[in-house]
């Protein structure tokens, strides 16, 4: 780690884990972070849904839920940015305290109850962000509802009207802990009404032709029966892709943080396995036709390539980078190319779900 990255760190650490988050986001914003900005390794460049990224490894929503710095994150080397949750009204999310950092877990857990500055002046940031000269790279945008909307699905239709001419994907996050009933909406006939909706959505609003992927993002706790329905609705409904996953509601017997009993969503160090495993299970149920991202708790090149061999074909992160700084990405990337390499993949897709595929008979 550079000494400059880790005297932030250490400023940041003495904060209080939002006022630090909204420091980050400044010093972003204020251009006064150093760009990381340098070409990829060619073997994890990677197509999917058509776009072209330069890299797999992307930050993963709720960093940038109001899409304010995305051309920044994208300058630390990551290889697309999701910005969002954003609701279709600003709301101000849960009460605070409602952030918190696990330090002897590398975990964080959140109750931050999607604020969200609304759909309207995020849209406008990210058309100001295409109209910059040189702006360039992949930016999607997560939608989700507002905590007193009765008929969800309005809202992500509201969402996705407003913003899919101008994102390059679109993600429904149906999977936060910390909106009541929102975890419903991955029920098999609930889904299947809201993908089908928010697709029609999609289709409409996209603008000269133009359909972005349509994601769906669940979380980690789902039943096998659960994963049966998501995967069987994704099938039909025709949904590009899904992101597996969100935080836990999960709090595993070995966390150590003061914080740990906080309610909310854990996320980081302690996600990796649970997350890997129901990615995997997901990858194997859509039988590799569905293209996934996998989140949680990645925090290395190992971590990001278990992912891939597990189903992904991008894979996100948010959690480690507030343990080890903007760095991480490059170190990520290093290391994952060497274990591409040494393992003889000539690209990162090659690799998908190899650690899933059923043994092909020699005979
Ligand atoms: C502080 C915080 C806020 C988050 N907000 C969102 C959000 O608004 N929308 C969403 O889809 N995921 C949100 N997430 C979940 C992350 O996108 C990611 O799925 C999860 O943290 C697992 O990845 P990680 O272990 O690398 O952090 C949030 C996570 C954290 C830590």
């Amino acid at each position: 780690m550079r000494l400059s990255d880790r005297l932030a760190l250490s400023v940041l650490y003495a904060l209080k884990p939002e006022t630090a988050h909204h420091a980050a986001l400044y010093a972003l914003e204020h251009h006064l972070v150093a760009s990381r900005d340098e070409p990829d390794d060619p073997v994890l460049r990677t197509s999917v849904w058509g776009l072209n990224f330069p890299n797999p490894v992307g930050l993963a929503a709720g960093f940038d839920k109001d899409a304010r710095v995305s051309g920044a994150m994208l300058s630390l080397g990551f290889g697309f940015v999701e910005a969002g949750t954003v609701t279709p009204r600003p709301q101000a999310g849960n009460p605070r305290p409602r952030l918190f950092r696990l330090d002897e877990d590398h975990a964080v857990i959140n109750r931050l109850g999607f604020n969200s500055g609304g759909v309207d002046a995020f849209a406008q940031r990210l058309v100001a962000r295409r109209g910059k000269p040189g702006s360039k790279g992949i930016v999607g945008a997560n939608v989700g509802k507002n905590r007193d909307t009765v008929d969800a699905a309005d809202d992500y239709v509201g969402g996705i009207g407003k913003v899919a001419a101008i994102a390059d994907y679109l993600v429904v996050n149906i999977s936060s802990p910390n909106t009541p009933g929102l975890r419903d909406l991955q029920a098999r006939a609930a889904l299947d009404d809201l993908l089908r909706r928010s697709i029609a959505a999609r289709n409409r609003a996209g603008g000269g032709g133009r359909k972005p992927p349509l994601l769906a993002k669940v979380g980690p706790d789902l039943t096998p029966a659960q994963m049966n329905a998501i995967a069987e609705v994704a099938l039909a409904t025709g949904v590009d892709g899904l992101i597996v996953g969100n935080t836990t509601v999960a709090r595993p017997p070995e966390l150590r943080g003061r914080d740990r009993a906080e309610a909310g969503g854990l996320s980081g160090a302690p996600l990796f396995k649970p997350s890997t495993e129901c990615l995997a299970e997901i990858y194997r149920l859509t039988k590799g036709r569905i293209p996934l991202i996998g989140c949680g708790g990645i925090a290395d090149g190992a971590t990001a390539y278990a992912k891939v061999r597990a189903g992904a074909s991008l894979v996100q992160l948010y959690s480690a980078l507030v343990f080890h700084g903007p760095g991480l990405v490059r170190r990520i990337k290093q290391e994952l190319t060497q274990l591409l390499r040494r393992d003889g993949w000539n690209s990162v897709a090659e690799a998908v779900g190899c650690d899933c595929r059923e043994p092909v008979s020699r005979f």
